[in-house]
């Protein structure tokens, strides 16, 4: 039986993964393990909770001695390493948080891992979750590859970048089995809203204003969680040691355009007038060392590995609004913070 540690699975993508985990394979023990902070939420994974080849681990990756003591205590055969602070405009206000998470949180794992797999690395495998903005911006040409060097430019994708160095230099040094991918933009269920479409989606809803930053002319490649997650599983099972996979949905939105998609579909959901949303869209001041463009080629993951989306981003969209929708409970229970009295009611 395997031993799977999966970090960050109380998380938007995290919960995905975990989810997948649990119902596919039932011979693995799957061991989610997250801090809770703001963006941790029990609630998204409440479905498998009761699951028997399911545990949860309250613990903070930045706790060297608790993060041995785990290793010891489990001797895990694969790690899957989503845990991380996420959102590029809390990076801003306050970077050292993302070195401590994502840095040395990283870095601690790659320690365990290591320390607990040295004499026999036979059927083990550290999986890094990553992004693509470590590849900095693009032009208005061009597509990440695997080998486009990186080039971050917010603390958050340099401490991203710094994390994915770590794990390649321990794969070159000390032979630890690796994989990494590198994604673009996730949207779908259970995405914290303080991110762009979850944010804006709830602000429709509640006829709040919809902040644009700058001309809203910057362009983000979007993917349907779900595909994630599936790309994730492939790659962890499939995907060739030490190699990196880029993911993405060749699927290109300018912000602005793609605000006005969603408003055009929340006000027939919504039953308002066609235009009610937009005249909800307000310019505000720019992110600071906003990047204009990702876009990724996801053409050797779909090569070697034959991954490819499984829906249209129209009918993502199409899906991710309904669910909010009809988890409006959810979202009340995120926006007021009452989320967080889950963990005590469930597991004290
Ligand atoms: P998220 O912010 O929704 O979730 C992060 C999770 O990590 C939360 O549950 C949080 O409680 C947990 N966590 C944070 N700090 C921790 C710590 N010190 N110890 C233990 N747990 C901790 O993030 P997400 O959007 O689901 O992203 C997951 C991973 O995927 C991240 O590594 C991120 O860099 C990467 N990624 C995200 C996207 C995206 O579009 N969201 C795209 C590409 C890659
Ligand atoms: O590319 C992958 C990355 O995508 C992940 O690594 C990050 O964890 C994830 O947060 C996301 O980063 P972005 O900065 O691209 O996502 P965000 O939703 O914050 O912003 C998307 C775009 O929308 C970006 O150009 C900024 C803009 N934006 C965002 C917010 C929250 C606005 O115009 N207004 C907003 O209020």
């Amino acid at each position: 039986m395997k031993k799977i540690l999966i970090t960050g699975g109380a998380g938007f993508i995290g919960s995905h993964v975990v989810r997948r985990f649990v119902n596919r394979y039932p011979d693995y023990q799957i061991f989610n393990l997250d801090a809770l902070t703001y963006a941790g939420n029990l609630e998204n994974i409440k479905d498998i909770e009761d699951h028997p080849n399911y545990h949860f681990v309250k613990g903070d990756i930045v706790d060297e001695a608790f993060i041995n003591e785990l290793f010891l205590n489990y001797n895990f055969d694969g790690i899957l390493h989503l845990a991380a602070e996420s959102h590029v405009d809390r990076s801003i206000e306050d970077p050292l948080a993302f070195v401590k998470t994502n840095v040395i949180g990283t870095m601690n794992l790659l320690n365990a891992a290591k320390n607990q797999w040295k004499d026999d690395f036979t059927n083990k495998r550290f999986y890094h979750i990553s992004t693509d903005e470590v590849y900095g911006s693009l032009g208005a040409e061009g597509l990440f590859t695997e080998t486009t060097p990186y080039d971050p430019n917010s603390p958050y994708s340099a401490s991203k970048a710094s994390s994915d160095h770590f794990v390649r230099a321990y794969g070159e040094t000390y032979g630890l089995p690796y994989v990494l991918t590198n994604c673009s933009n996730n949207y779908g269920s259970y995405h914290f809203p303080e991110k762009l479409i979850p944010l804006f989606i709830n602000n429709i809803i509640n006829n709040k204003p919809l902040p644009v930053y700058g001309d809203g002319n910057y362009t983000r490649d979007w993917l349907f969680v779900e595909d994630h997650a599936a790309a994730i599983d492939l790659v962890f099972h499939e995907g060739k040691n030490h190699e990196t996979y880029n993911i993405g949905g060749f699927n290109e939105w300018k912000n602005i355009d793609l605000v006005k998609l969603l408003c055009q579909i929340m006000d027939e959901k919504l039953g308002r007038t066609s235009g009610t949303s937009q005249e909800l869209i307000t310019y505000v001041k720019d992110r600071p060392g906003h990047d204009l463009r990702y876009a990724i080629d996801a053409s050797k993951i779909n090569k070697e590995l034959g991954w490819k989306p499984s829906v249209t981003f129209e009918e993502g969209l199409e899906k991710t609004i309904n669910w909010y929708l009809e988890n409006e409970e959810w979202l009340q229970n995120v926006t007021s913070g009452s989320y967080k009295d889950y963990y005590q009611k469930q597991y004290s």
